[in-house]
């Protein structure tokens, strides 16, 4: 199949690179100029700069200028397509409402373009980013307006976790087509071939408008279940003497009806996805006047849980914030990627410099260079404060404090380095319960503060 993809960002890159190690004939298009260079060089850093996962760098190398391209015109490469994937933005508008703009635009310029091919074969437009339930419906219409000729529209979500979306791509929980036609599920079966009659994969085909809503469905109920964790498990284990939340967890999810993965507590989950999506459901549901409070609340819950441990850390620990060194260690919103969108980070650094903080010294095996762009001084002088360190020992070296925030693997077990690095009084903040020995650690002088647990003091 001729295959061309709008958008080359997490989701986009990863699907172009997967159909490409299928055999398809993918075409990656973007107008971000800068980016392609990055692409068409193959340099794992030069890609991992721009769209950081494990394994994608090594299927660009094998199969760029055979089956993969890159382009930023659409002309050229756009005659003898089959489908068109759009992997576009679609950011929060101010009131939740999904700004579909970016989405929109990319699509016209591709349907006018498409509008002026000269070949007559059925060109698909197939959506892959996450939108309000009735797009699908809306691109039909502005694509019959554009006056292209035999097309389809298709709804085809992306469920992908960053951290493990080449893996995820190819071997999916499952893949959900929607279609109205039967010519379309047949091209859509061509291009995920690989997938169909999987004796693990659900190929599920369905309406446009329920495919839409799957997807919705599907985050937001992670989402939830992120936050009852958060908002009911973790405040029983802070408040309520002698309950230990990791005993509390195993016992629950022993039940195999319920789930352990999102049963972890945290400081909050980040990502580009979550808020804007749970944001976008409540204003959908508003709109055809559903009672939206148990989405409010979830979504409330996991803001909530990104600053309320420094609050915590005055309240409970008694930390003075003002004039204090704060090592974090973590800044992209999960392990395993160097995104920061919605990052759990971002609020802490927040929080840390409205407390007066004088500096907050920060690392990430990944986000170092993520972190610099969103903390520009230049759009907030207070990110002056803000400096960056290679490895957690030189981080930590000299603080007053020291805050976790994501769960990288190399965060477990720091005790050893908090000990070898800083004497108490010492304040450790443990958004993700990465150190399983913190009783040594009290009993040493430090003081601990982690999520889902009272605060341990010497
Ligand atoms: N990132 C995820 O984990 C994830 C998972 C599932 C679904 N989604 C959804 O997929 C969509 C894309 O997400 P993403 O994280 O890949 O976004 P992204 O911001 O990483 O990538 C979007 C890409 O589109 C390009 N672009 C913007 N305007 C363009 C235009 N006019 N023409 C051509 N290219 C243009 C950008 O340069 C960028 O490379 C969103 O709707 C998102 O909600 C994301």
């Amino acid at each position: 199949m001729k295959i061309i993809v709008a958008g080359t960002g997490y989701v986009g890159l990863v699907h172009a690179a997967v159909c490409s190690e299928y055999g398809h004939e993918v075409y990656a298009y973007d107008n971000d100029v800068d980016k392609l260079k990055a692409f068409e060089s193959a340099e794992p850093r030069e890609i991992e700069r721009y769209v950081n996962e494990p394994g994608l760098s090594s299927i660009i190398r094998e199969t760029h200028g055979k089956y993969l391209f890159f382009s930023s015109e659409i002309e050229p490469i756009l005659e003898g397509a089959d489908a068109v994937f759009f992997c576009l933005p679609t950011p929060p508008n101010l009131d939740g409402s999904t700004n579909l703009s970016v989405y929109f635009d990319a699509a016209a310029t591709i349907a006018i373009t498409a509008a002026r091919r000269k070949d007559r074969r059925r060109l698909l437009f197939v959506n892959k980013s996450t939108v309000p339930i009735g797009t699908a419906r809306s691109l039909e219409e502005m694509v019959r307006g554009c006056e292209v000729s035999n097309f389809g529209v298709a709804s085809n979500p992306e469920f992908l976790a960053e951290g493990s979306a080449v893996s995820q791509a190819r071997r999916p929980d499952r893949v959900v087509v929607g279609c109205d036609h039967d010519e379309d599920f047949k091209i859509l079966r061509r291009v995920y071939s690989q997938f169909l009659n999987h004796v693990r994969i659900k190929y599920i085909e369905t309406t446009p408008e329920t495919a839409e809503a799957i997807k919705y469905v599907a985050n937001t109920m992670l989402l939830t279940y992120i936050s009852f964790w958060n908002g009911v498990g973790a405040k029983i284990g802070e408040k309520i003497p002698n309950v230990r939340i990791d005993d509390l967890r195993l016992g629950v999810t022993a039940d195999e009806r319920i789930s352990t993965w999102g049963s972890f507590v945290s400081n909050g989950a980040g990502g580009s996805c979550f808020g804007k999506d749970i944001a976008s459901l409540i204003y959908q549901l508003r709109r055809v006047n559903v009672n939206t409070k148990m989405l409010e609340a979830s979504y409330e819950v996991n803001e909530y849980q990104k600053v309320y441990l420094v609050e915590r850390a005055v309240n409970e620990a008694g930390f003075d914030f003002n004039r204090k060194t704060v090592a974090l260690l973590g800044l992209a919103f999960k392990g395993r990627t160097n995104d920061m969108r919605d990052a759990s980070s971002i609020k802490v650094v927040e929080t840390l410099l409205s407390k007066g903080v004088s500096t907050i010294k920060c690392y990430d095996p990944m986000a170092n260079e993520t972190a610099r762009r969103v903390f520009d001084p230049s759009k907030n002088i207070l990110f002056e404060k803000v400096k960056y360190y290679d490895g957690a020992l030189k981080t930590i070296e000299g603080s007053d404090a020291l805050f976790i925030s994501t769960d990288w693997d190399e965060f477990r077990g720091l005790s050893a380095t908090v000990e070898k690095t800083v004497s108490p009084p010492y304040l450790i903040i443990d958004g993700r319960r990465m150190i399983p020995d913190f009783e040594e650690l009290v009993s040493k002088g430090y003081t601990y503060l982690a999520v889902g647990s009272m605060v341990m003091k010497p």
